[in-house]
């Protein structure tokens, strides 16, 4: 058995946005570890796509419709999936989106869908199911998506990377407040450095302006340039996991590098300051 069927095998996860992407890589290792897998998205067809994919690899896995930025629908995923499959072991709150542009060419409604998906919905995640995951007094583990965005700063990014810090001091307060009470419950920040998925999709992009849209394309041929292939990263990902790991990392040296420059630049209190790949990229002079 590896070390991560010990942890997980005949357990249940629950991961929010995973009908594509990271979260869709991170529900079939999940099959394949044993897992019973609750596929949850706001697209019905993709989450029953993955779920289906799971059942046909021999796994078992049930979709479920759920949009993270309305908190109320993660209380009734909580309630639902606690009372049909018993204790939750794993909930990864990964569903998230981008957002281009420069702030104030940003529409309201995506400022609001922005906020309330990658971090009211992960905010909404952990209080719905953990009062559950104490009550099942078994050991349990919660992984938040952060970025390396988290440890950045990129102008017209904006939006996204604002929620991917606060994604990431959320986690850190949380890992304490385990420590606080003495919980058994693992909390990671599961940090992608660049994963090949549909994040920067044309279509995902809604009401950006036409600079927003062009980044978009630019972000999504570098993804697909240099970024890890998804079933590689949820190897990755599930490892860091069953070890208990804080940071769970994809590309830690991209993680380590971002962590650096930022370190320097509070330490300097420098200047925020555009660089020559950041000119470059955003077409500036
Ligand atoms: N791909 C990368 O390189 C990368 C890098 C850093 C962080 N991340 C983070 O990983 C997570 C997953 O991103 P991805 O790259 O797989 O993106 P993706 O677009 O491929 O998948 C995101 C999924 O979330 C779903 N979703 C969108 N809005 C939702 C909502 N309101 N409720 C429920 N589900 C919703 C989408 O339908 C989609 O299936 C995000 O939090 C993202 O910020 C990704």
């Amino acid at each position: 058995m590896t070390d991560e069927e010990t942890k997980f095998a005949g357990g249940v996860a629950v991961i929010t946005g995973a009908g594509s992407g990271i979260g869709a890589g991170l529900a079939r290792r999940a099959g394949e570890i044993g897992m019973t897998v609750v596929v949850t998205d706001i697209n019905a067809d993709s989450a029953e796509k993955v779920a289906g994919e799971i059942r046909d690899a021999g796994g078992k896995a049930e979709a479920m419709v759920v949009d993270v930025s309305q908190p109320a629908e993660l209380d009734r995923l909580a309630e639902e999936v606690f009372a049909r499959h018993g204790a939750v072991r794993l909930l990864v709150n990964n569903a998230g989106i981008e957002t281009l542009g420069f702030v104030w060419e940003i529409p309201a409604e995506r400022w609001e869908a922005t906020l309330n998906i990658n971090l009211h919905g992960m905010i909404h995640g952990v209080r719905a199911f953990v009062p559950k995951m104490i009550e099942s007094g078994q050991e349990c583990w919660i992984g938040n998506l952060a970025s390396i965005g988290s440890f950045g700063i990129m102008p017209t990014q904006t939006a996204y990377m604002l929620t991917k810090h606060a994604a990431q001091s959320f986690s850190e307060c949380l890992f304490l407040e385990m420590q606080v009470k003495g919980l058994p419950i693992h909390v990671s920040s599961i940090i992608p450095g660049s994963v090949k998925t549909g994040i920067f999709n044309p279509e995902h992009g809604g009401g950006e302006s036409d600079f927003g849209s062009q980044q978009r394309k630019i972000m999504h041929q570098m993804m697909y340039a240099y970024g890890m292939e998804l079933p590689e990263a949820a190897r990755v990902i599930f490892a860091g996991l069953a070890r208990g790991d804080f940071w769970v990392s994809t590309q830690p040296q991209m993680t380590a590098d971002l962590i650096a420059g930022r370190v320097a630049f509070l330490q300097e209190q420098a200047t925020p300051a555009l660089t020559p790949e950041t000119r470059q990229l955003l077409g500036v002079d």
